[in-house]
Order: structure tokens, then C-alpha cells, then sequence
């Protein structure tokens, strides 16, 4: 392990931010598609993929877009606390986000996200007459003019940074103004 570690936390914040950014505009960076895990209604332990939509260092707060009908939104409205997984081979870096979240059904955040998506494909996955999860019935046309679509903003409360290396691997614990390091 490093004992004296080469980058200072300024640093450190400044190259996970920028990542974080860089991933919400690039289709191919492994950052794009972070885990998301959530407590269950019943208590248990759940996860799933999500696409990484806006990155804000100033406010150190993350965004994604979802279904408002979907299980998760249940999930977080009772339990707002949830933690993200981001790894990426190229970096070699592991980040687990510690997030404080929050769903929006209507607003700006909303009616912003909705003018993003709705050109696209993606669109009729928020038109949907069904909610995501449920027993699929007859295949029916998406309702045009409505959408599910919920953009939940997720308050970073602390990272834990993993760096693989093979001279040492490194660990670092973040909250808005201290890092730790850590033993890997
Ligand atoms: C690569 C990938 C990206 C995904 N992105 C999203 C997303 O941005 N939002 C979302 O709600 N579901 C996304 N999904 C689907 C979720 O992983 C999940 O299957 C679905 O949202 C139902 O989750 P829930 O039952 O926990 O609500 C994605 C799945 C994959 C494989």
C-alpha cells in the first residue's frame, strides 16, 4: 500500500468530478451506467442499473432518470437513503456513493428532462399504459401526450474512493470537506 499518498484531496475531488461529468456526455464511459441500490419495501437489499444523467460538483448532487411508476421510486420515497457503484477498468477506480435522494414528478428538473427525451426512442418507455415490473397483459400502444417520466436527484453524502494498482492500491473516504485514507 502507498503509505504517502501522491494526490492531495483537492485533487482527488477534481478527478472524480470530472469523470463523473464526462460520463454524463459519453455513451462509452463505464461511469455511464452506475448500480444503484436501494432498501426494499420488504426490507431487503435491492440494485439495478441506471444511466447517469447530470453530474454537479457544486452542489454534489447526481441525477437519473426513471419511471415514476417504477418499484424503485416506491423504494426511495420511504427510504430516500441509497448508494451508488461506479467502477471503471480504464481508471481502475471504484467509487460507492453514499446519496441522500430525491424523486420529482413535475417541475422544471421534469419538463427539462421530458424535452431531452422525448425526441428519442427512450420516449415510449415513459408512455407506457403499464407499469414497469408488472405482469405484462396485451401489448398496448404507448398514450400519447402522457408520461411517467421521474428525474430523482441524488445528494452525495460521502464517497469511498478504491484505486487498483499494482504497486499499491489506494482508498480514500470523502464527505464535503475532509478526506481519510484509508486501508484498502
Ligand atoms: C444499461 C442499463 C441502463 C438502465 N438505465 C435505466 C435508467 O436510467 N432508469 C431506469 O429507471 N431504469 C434503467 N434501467 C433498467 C433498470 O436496471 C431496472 O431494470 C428497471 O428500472 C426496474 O427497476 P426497479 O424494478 O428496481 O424499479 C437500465 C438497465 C440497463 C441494463
Amino acid at each position: 500500500m502507498n503509505t504517502e499518498p501522491q494526490v492531495t484531496e483537492a485533487e482527488l475531488v477534481h478527478r472524480i468530478w470530472t469523470e463523473l461529468q464526462r460520463a454524463t456526455v459519453d455513451r462509452h464511459h463505464e461511469w455511464r451506467t452506475p448500480v444503484l441500490a436501494t432498501t426494499g419495501l420488504d426490507g431487503l437489499p435491492q440494485a439495478r442499473t441506471v444511466v447517469l444523467r447530470t453530474a454537479d460538483a457544486t452542489a454534489s448532487q447526481l441525477s437519473f432518470f426513471t419511471d415514476c411508476r417504477s418499484p424503485k421510486v416506491a423504494e426511495l420515497r420511504a427510504t430516500p437513503t441509497a448508494a451508488f457503484v461506479f467502477w471503471s477498468h480504464r481508471l481502475n477506480w471504484q467509487l460507492r456513493l453514499r446519496v441522500g435522494t430525491q424523486v420529482h414528478v413535475d417541475g422544471s428538473l421534469v419538463d427539462a428532462a421530458w424535452a431531452r427525451v422525448s425526441p428519442s426512442t427512450a420516449a415510449s418507455d415513459y408512455r407506457a399504459p403499464q407499469a414497469p415490473g408488472s405482469t405484462l397483459h396485451a401489448l398496448a400502444d404507448p398514450q400519447p401526450g402522457t408520461h411517467h417520466l421521474a428525474v430523482v436527484t441524488a445528494r452525495i453524502e460521502h464517497i469511498d474512493w478504491l484505486e487498483l494498482a499494482r504497486e499499491g492500491h489506494r482508498r480514500a473516504r470523502l464527505t464535503q470537506n475532509t478526506l481519510a485514507w484509508l486501508v484498502p
